[in-house]
């Protein structure tokens, strides 16, 4: 095993404790275990010499028939894990980031070499989603795969909504309960569900989209007051992943151009009527939608972060692999050996992002103005004459509002039905324009 944190911890606690468990795992022997620090105190009691902080001797042991890498980050995750395929050997990762932007490269040398690189744990913690949409759904035209697949920002939403708690404390907390990135940035910003929906979209749709040109925002920016004027309008705010197909259903040829599938993938904070069934997804839990022709609708719901999910995952992967070798006397997963196409889940299409102008969005809009009659007539004839129809339109007292010798101020709250993007931008841009309009303060996606 590459690494001994959060996950690395919680892979060995199970590995340790094989009573009661698929006896396949009473079978595993953990062999030999990199860090970074020999001297930090670890919560297992461990035999003496397991640890080594040269990641190479592990990878390189002859004896190690599966390389488990938990250390996370691009390098030299992605440099251990080659490595380890090269010797032949099979990989279980829990690293979506490095997945996401190295998959393809990771996924041809392990083809070349016949050998599994199994990634449950990347996507969704302790949800099966990523055996299930390369097996089980397998025989569905996938038409939407949506959700919440961050547990850190859902927790620090969902309390946030609860108890009123300050982003930075609840922040901390995601922190101590190794729920985060070792670079919470990669969470709040929203880098980690953006990784998670292009390995979903890969498998989904059975292609890859360029990582870095998905659309994503995080909750870093996101005011207190639109979770606010959003509770009062009967949402709550979730970050959500998105990656759906354009076009008509069943595809025509003319939706497979030279660019291939064209997809809508992105990452952002969206109003979730409270209604809904992602609502009621709170804490470090995630859900996932997936939508497919002919399943209809299926939810994958549980804890999508911290030690025991998480290790549960992989645990599964290197149970699936061991399960194979037994099986086959050791053949297959090692080199030369003939692999199971669907666990290998390879591209067999083109796919690409359609241009963001082209989608369509319900919107919710916060625009912060003077307090004066006519006011939302003109904004609602910016909205008609780019249009766009509009669902509700609210008026707040603005900060200010009523104080003596400050000019009386508003917010006005929009939320629009669905319209293409471009429309959408059009009108803003008209509304910014109005001498009335003192700053379009917040811009979201509703459900
Ligand atoms: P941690 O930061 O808790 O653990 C990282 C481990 O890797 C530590 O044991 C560290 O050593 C070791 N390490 C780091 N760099 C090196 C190196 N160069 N050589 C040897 N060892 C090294 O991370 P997590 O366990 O939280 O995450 C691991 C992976 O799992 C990441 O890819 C993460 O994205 C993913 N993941 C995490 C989840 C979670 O809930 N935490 C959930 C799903 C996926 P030392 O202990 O000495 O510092
Ligand atoms: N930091 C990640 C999260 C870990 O909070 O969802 C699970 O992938």
């Amino acid at each position: 095993m590459l690494g001994l944190g959060t996950v690395g911890a919680g892979v060995a606690s199970i590995l340790s404790t094989p009573e009661g468990r698929h006896p396949l795992v009473a079978d595993l022997q953990l062999r030999r275990i990199a860090v970074r620090d020999l001297e930090r105190p670890r919560p297992l009691n461990l035999a003496p010499g397991l640890l080594t902080t040269c990641p190479e001797a592990v990878v390189d042991d002859p004896a190690v028939d599966i390389v488990v890498e938990v250390i996370g980050g691009l390098e030299p995750a992605r440099s251990l894990i080659l490595r380890a395929i090269a010797a032949g050997k099979a990989v279980v990762t829990a690293n979506k980031a490095v997945i996401a932007r190295h998959g393809d490269e990771i996924a041809a040398a392990a083809a070349e070499k016949g050998v599994y690189v199994l990634i449950e744990a990347a996507v969704g913690g302790g949800i099966p989603i990523i055996e299930p949409l390369k097996q089980s759904l397998g025989g569905n035209r996938i038409q939407r795969v949506s959700g919440i697949i961050n547990g850190t920002t859902n927790y620090i939403l969902s309390r946030m909504a609860a108890e009123g708690a300050a982003y930075g404390e609840v922040l901390a907390d995601a922190q101590r309960l190794g729920y985060a990135e070792a670079d919470p940035a990669a969470d709040v910003e929203g880098g980690d569900a953006a990784d998670k929906i292009a390995i979903l979209t890969r498998l989904a749709y059975g292609g890859t989209v360029p990582r870095p040109a998905i659309p994503t925002e995080g909750i870093h920016q996101l005011d207190a007051r639109d979770v606010d004027y959003a509770a009062r309008l009967g949402f709550v705010v979730k970050l959500l992943a998105v990656a759906q197909r354009v076009g008509s259903e069943p595809p025509k040829p003319a939706d497979t151009t030279a660019a291939g599938l064209q997809l809508d993938v992105r990452v952002h904070p969206t109003l979730v009527p409270r209604g809904h069934p992602l609502a009621g997804v709170n804490g470090v839990n995630n859900a996932i939608l997936v939508e497919g022709d002919p399943v209809g609708q299926v939810m994958f719901y549980g804890p999508g972060a911290g030690a025991g999910p998480t290790a549960s995952a992989v645990v599964a992967d290197i149970l699936n692999i061991a399960g194979i070798r037994q099986a086959t006397g050791g053949g297959s997963g090692t080199q030369g050996g003939g692999l199971d196409p669907l666990l290998a889940a390879g591209n067999w299409r083109q796919c690409s992002l359609v241009d963001g102008a082209l989608t369509t969005h319900r919107n919710y809009v916060r625009l912060r103005t003077s307090d004066q009659a006519g006011v939302i007539g003109q904004i609602g004839s910016c909205f008609g004459q780019a249009g766009v129809s509009i669902q509700s339109i609210v008026q707040y007292a603005g900060e200010g509002s009523g104080a003596a010798g400050e000019a009386s101020s508003a917010e006005i709250v929009v939320i629009t039905h669905e319209v293409l993007e471009a429309r959408f931008r059009h009108a803003l841009d008209a509304i910014e324009a109005l001498a009335e309009v003192h700053q379009v303060a917040a811009c979201l996606r509703t459900l």
